[in-house]
């Protein structure tokens, strides 16, 4: 047996990415119902770890998160949500952030919670559960995130932008409504079709 041409191990490589790229694409925002089916902590946790191995700017790690699966947090929680959304989601995944500058006056927070939230999204597709990104609902002008901060106890410096609800989805994810590739992707040339 000869070695793998680099042809073959490219092919290799990619049919291994398939999975990987199948979760990418099977992502979608769930904004249904969901089973009354509690998450295990040893799930909530890889979704968590997947988070936290998101790259940051100049590696700050700015992002931090809390994971929600007491029935009386969530409770809570709803309460101040309004209008709701998610309201039948086991468990749920608060974002925070820490507006500190990476380096001078760049600030890279948002992108680096935004890289954590996709790496989550991800990991719970991965695993079987739908969720959302849920950040307009909840950093608009009735700041929905700072009465959540407060129920989780979270400390000055730190501001709650995003909820992801995880959870198995108890109805069909509505159709992807994207773009097509030629609209927004190109080679070599902004709008060159192939
Ligand atoms: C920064 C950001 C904020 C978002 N905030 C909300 C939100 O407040 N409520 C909501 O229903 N979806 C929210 N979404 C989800 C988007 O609506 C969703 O990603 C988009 O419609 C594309 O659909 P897809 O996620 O299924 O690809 C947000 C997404 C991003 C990236």
């Amino acid at each position: 047996m000869g070695a793998y041409s680099e042809t073959e191990k490219r092919t290799h490589e990619r049919e291994k990415a398939g999975p990987a790229l199948e979760v990418i694409s099977g992502r979608r925002s769930y904004r249904g119902k969901y089973l009354p089916v509690p998450v295990p902590r040893d799930d909530l946790r890889i979704i968590l770890q997947a988070g936290l191995d998101a790259p940051s700017g100049c590696n700050k790690q700015t992002a931090s998160l809390i994971a929600v699966d007491s029935p009386e947090l969530l409770a809570k929680l709803r309460a101040v949500i309004d209008p709701p959304v998610a309201e039948t989601a086991p468990a749920a995944i608060c974002v925070l952030t820490q507006r500190i500058n990476a380096y001078r006056d760049r600030c890279f927070a948002v992108q680096d919670y935004s890289a954590a939230i996709e790496n989550m999204l991800l990991a719970a597709e991965a695993l079987g559960y739908s969720s959302c990104w849920y950040e307009g609902h909840i950093t608009d002008e009735d700041r929905i995130g700072d009465k959540m901060a407060k129920i989780l106890g979270v400390p000055e410096g730190y501001e709650l932008v995003c909820l992801l609800p995880v959870g198995i989805a108890a109805e069909k994810p509505g159709p992807r409504k994207k773009k097509g590739f030629a609209e927004r992707a190109w080679f070599n040339e902004f709008g060159k079709e192939e």
